[in-house]
């Protein structure tokens, strides 16, 4: 037997009798390791002769590969063992009380959810919803945006690599106002629907998280005015936030799917550091805090879903849910929403039992 043979026989028994990753690891490094014994008879090939060459080689080489093997396979046979080993020590004591397992909450973004359908519900709208995963015909171009609208590069999209099979783009949804064009598409008019749901943009910072939550408002009937729109918003708000003494502010703005637009802007005061809605933004002590862009559908967006402009009109909005939920329940930091850190959701969080009802209060917490 030649030498190599010898000490291949002799590694492989050693691995065969490894009983543990750490031993099996040294002998990987003995062997195959940069400085182990067939990386250095390998290297010992390049100052051979040709002829020298093709006699050493193929021992050196099926001794690598038959180590190499064992070692595979050896390591694969320890961590089961490792594993079935855990698996009999772990165990699961299932008669501990259910007291002392953590208890789930229902997430105030959520509950806000379910707080603005019962609302909108009261107020006539039924609730639709559409994909995160959109194109951008849905996204942009319905809604006025064709491909060389400025707007579309202002939306932070994260796009898909793949298209559709009408060669549109695929993207995640950087608004709920696609669900607008399909409803109306699907439809048609009169329609009164809310759409909350998950929106995405590139952004992140204390304000701003690249998944977020908006509510999408769209009426569409006929004779419908700006008037109508803010009715509905200050209702809105009002069962919302329960109190009478909200203060609406429409300021002027621009959306390429409404026309005119307006933003929406709440009267607030800071009451110990924290903001509480109601009263006029301009009185003493109050300010004025934007809550989401609205305004009167666009007709070109009417006739891209195949509805006469002359016929019906309809005002539509897009709030920010998370913010609204901020200013109702309290809380300053946005990414605190999306950390799933439970001391945060045990404070900040529901029971299953709160539904929110107009008859007991979409607030009130038990
Ligand atoms: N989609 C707009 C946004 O996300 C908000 C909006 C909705 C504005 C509906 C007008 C009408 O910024």
């Amino acid at each position: 037997m030649t030498d190599i043979t010898i000490q291949t026989q002799a590694a492989l028994a050693a691995i065969a009798a490894a009983d543990s990753l750490d031993a099996l690891e040294a002998l990987r490094l003995d062997t195959l390791g940069k400085k182990g014994w067939v990386s250095l008879a390998l290297k010992t090939l390049g100052g051979m002769s040709p002829d020298e060459r093709t006699a050493a080689a193929p021992a050196i080489q099926s001794a690598r590969a038959a180590i190499a093997e064992a070692l595979d396979a050896k390591k694969a046979a320890l961590e089961t063992a490792e594993l079935d080993a855990r698996l009999a020590r772990e165990t699961v004591d299932l008669t501990l009380p259910a007291q002392a397992a953590p208890k789930g909450s229902v997430h105030p973004v959520s509950q806000v959810m379910d707080e603005l359908a019962e609302i909108f519900a009261d107020l006539g709208f039924a609730v639709a919803t559409g994909p995160e995963i959109e194109d951008d015909w849905h996204n942009f171009t319905a809604l006025n945006m064709d491909e060389t609208h400025p707007a579309r590069a202002m939306h932070d999209t994260f796009y898909f690599p793949d298209k559709t099979s009408e060669g549109r783009e695929v993207l995640l949804r950087t608004h709920t106002s696609p669900v607008q064009i399909r409803s109306m598409l699907a439809q048609g008019a009169p329609i009164r629907i809310i759409a909350p749901g998950r929106v995405y943009r590139s952004d992140s910072d204390a304000t701003h998280t690249p998944m977020f939550h908006q509510v999408e408002g769209l009426v569409i009937d006929k004779d419908i005015h700006l008037g109508h729109l803010k009715w509905t918003l200050e209702t809105f708000f009002k069962a919302f936030f329960e109190r009478e003494d909200i203060v609406l502010r429409l300021r002027p703005s621009y959306f390429p799917f409404t026309e005119p637009s307006v933003e929406v802007d709440v009267g607030y005061s800071n009451e110990g550091g924290r903001r509480v809605v109601g009263g006029h933004g301009d009185a003493p002590g109050h300010a004025w805090m934007e809550i989401g862009g609205s305004g009167m559908v666009n007709a070109r967006v009417l006739e891209f879903v195949g509805l006469d402009p002359a016929e019906y009109q309809g005002f539509a909005f897009g709030l920010g849910i998370d913010r609204i939920a901020m200013l109702k329940y309290g809380m300053n930091d946005l990414r605190a929403f999306f950390d799933g850190d439970g001391r945060w959701l045990a404070h900040y969080g529901f029971s299953p039992f709160d539904q929110p009802t107009l008859s007991v209060g979409v607030g009130a917490k038990a």
